[in-house]
């Protein structure tokens, strides 16, 4: 069940914009049909004319996630159009934070069932059009690096992530028999721009802050994470499955370090043999 060939049909939740936008255009780039699936209607048109004003074959298919008749009945309309998914992308998600003692139930709810019920009803969706069509495939869901490391303020938002990691283990174990690969990409921070319910706090003070916390001492881009996305959907990834992929410039690597005060490297150990034994090769080769 090669995954490479390309022409594949792709759905992409959250793809109006931001890294769900950056990930399927990715996928057109490379050649494939790609279905793209937002709550928000206009900016879904709007980037789907830009696609195919590129001339991509893409389609927009306005449907909130959280409601299980629209997030099917869209899954059938991208079936119909571009023929059974070979690619799913589980992406949309929202970070509206409050601190756990200010956080209303709305709240709370809204954020679980966009980014984690979200994420079961369109994977189950799409999960039952690739198991109908036997061709197997892969599924990626979008974590985040607070699905391991808590965030003041973001209690729901972490719990989600977090919740989202564990569905798409069991998923991945439930659909392997069909051939069909789940992963969870989990991306440090990365700045596209504004983002619905986080202001504009990603760029600025902040986004330095980030970047400089992070081991490759940049912020991320969108196409970092498209790219990780495209690697465990092809056939480089074909045995990754209910695998999670950080893509955070090493942020999540550790958390400490120890100051080195030295200026210069430790010195090169001695070669204590006499010089006529001494060759151009290492001690001991
Ligand atoms: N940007 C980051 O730094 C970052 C880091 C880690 C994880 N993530 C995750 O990546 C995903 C995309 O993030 P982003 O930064 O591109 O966000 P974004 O806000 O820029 O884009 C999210 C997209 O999802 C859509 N959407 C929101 N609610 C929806 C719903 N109920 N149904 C369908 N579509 C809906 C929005 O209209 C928007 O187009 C999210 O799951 C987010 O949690 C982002």
């Amino acid at each position: 069940m090669t995954m490479d060939g390309r022409g594949r049909a792709v759905v992409v939740t959250g793809a109006a914009d931001g890294l769900g936008l950056a990930i399927a255009t990715r996928f057109a780039e490379l050649g494939d049909r790609v279905a793209l699936l937002d709550i928000d209607g206009e900016r879904l048109a709007a980037s789907v004319r830009r696609l195919r004003a590129a001339g991509h074959q893409v389609a927009g298919f306005p449907a909130d996630v959280t409601d299980e008749t629209a997030v099917s009945d869209a899954v059938a309309a991208a079936v119909e159009r571009f023929g059974p998914a070979r690619v799913a992308v589980s992406n949309a998600g929202i970070a509206p934070n409050a601190p756990v003692l200010d956080c209303s139930k709305a709240r709370w709810d809204r954020v679980i069932d966009v980014n984690l019920t979200g994420t079961f009803l369109f994977t189950r969706a799409v999960g039952r059009a690739m198991v109908d069509a036997g061709e197997g495939g892969a599924i990626c869901c979008m974590s985040s690096g607070a699905h391991r490391l808590g965030r003041v303020g973001a209690a729901a938002y972490c719990a989600s992530k977090a919740g989202i990691v564990m569905y798409a283990k069991v998923l991945a174990m439930e659909l392997g028999e069909h051939g069909i690969r789940v992963n969870v990409v989990a991306p440090g921070f990365v700045d596209h721009g504004y983002r619905e319910g986080l202001g504009d706090f990603v760029s600025g003070d902040y986004a330095e802050a980030m970047a400089a916390a992070t081991p490759l001492n940049r912020r991320g881009a969108a196409t970092d994470v498209a790219g990780a996305v495209e690697y465990l959907c092809s056939d480089a990834g074909g045995y990754i499955s209910g695998a999670v992929l950080a893509v955070d410039g090493a942020s999540s690597a550790g958390r400490f370090h120890i100051p080195w005060s030295g200026t210069e490297r430790d010195p090169a150990p001695v070669d204590k043999r006499p010089p006529t034994e001494r060759s151009s090769s290492p001690a001991g080769e």
